[in-house]
């Protein structure tokens, strides 16, 4: 008899672990964009809580940056990328000629950021870098240039601290990989993710 799926979380990475690393990233992203004064542009709805711990952690770097967001789509109900991007919002600044830093929550096949990338391109900023929390090469389609990593992580579907799975768990502090396993016809448990 099918069962319902059982979801288990796995803690990754602990909310001080999380804005220890911020901070250092802070402090790369004030050296790259020395004096200059760049323009945040969040993709949501997943890197809203990196977002805000960057923005602070930028400014106790001395760092007054503005903060603007897209809203992309790339994902169904599942944990699989649909490879076509999706713009659901675009941003209100204006950035030609002015330092952009896109940030993410975490590079998967690449889709998104790319898509991304070209569409800030079109306004011809003086400046773009990215900046990822988590990077999870293992699934790359697109290569994507990659200036501030946070972390590196292995090929599971990770939640927690602003990344969901359908609708879920942005809430956490800290970061947990998500299993999801059903029962078999045999009674052993298969992992249904991934
Ligand atoms: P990509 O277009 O495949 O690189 O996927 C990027 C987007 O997919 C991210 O911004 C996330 O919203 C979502 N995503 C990819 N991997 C995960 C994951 O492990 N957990 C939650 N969301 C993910
Ligand atoms: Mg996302």
């Amino acid at each position: 008899m099918p069962s319902t799926p059982a979801e288990q979380l796995a803690p990754l990475i602990s909310a001080d672990d999380l804005q220890a690393r911020i901070s250092e990233l802070a402090r790369e992203i004030a050296l790259a964009f020395a004096a200059q004064t760049p323009v945040l542009v969040g993709l949501l709805k997943g890197s809203f809580m990196f977002m805000a711990d960057l923005a602070r952690a930028l400014h106790r770097q001395g760092m007054a940056p503005t903060v603007d967001f897209m809203i992309v789509a790339s994902y169904g109900a599942g944990t699989q990328t649909s490879g076509s991007v999706q713009l659901l919002s675009d941003i209100e600044t204006e950035i030609r000629g002015r330092p952009v830093l896109l940030v993410d929550d975490i590079l998967d096949s690449g889709h998104t950021l790319d898509f991304c990338l070209r569409r800030l391109r079109r306004d011809r900023p003086a400046q773009l870098r990215t900046c990822i929390l988590l990077d999870k090469p293992a699934r790359r389609v697109i290569a994507c240039p990659t200036d501030h990593v946070g972390f590196t992580v292995p090929n599971e579907f990770i939640v927690g601290y602003g990344l969901d799975y359908q609708g879920r768990y942005r809430e956490l502090p800290g970061l947990a990989v998500l299993n999801i396993s059903a029962d078999t016809p045999t009674g052993r448990k298969t992992n249904i993710l991934i």
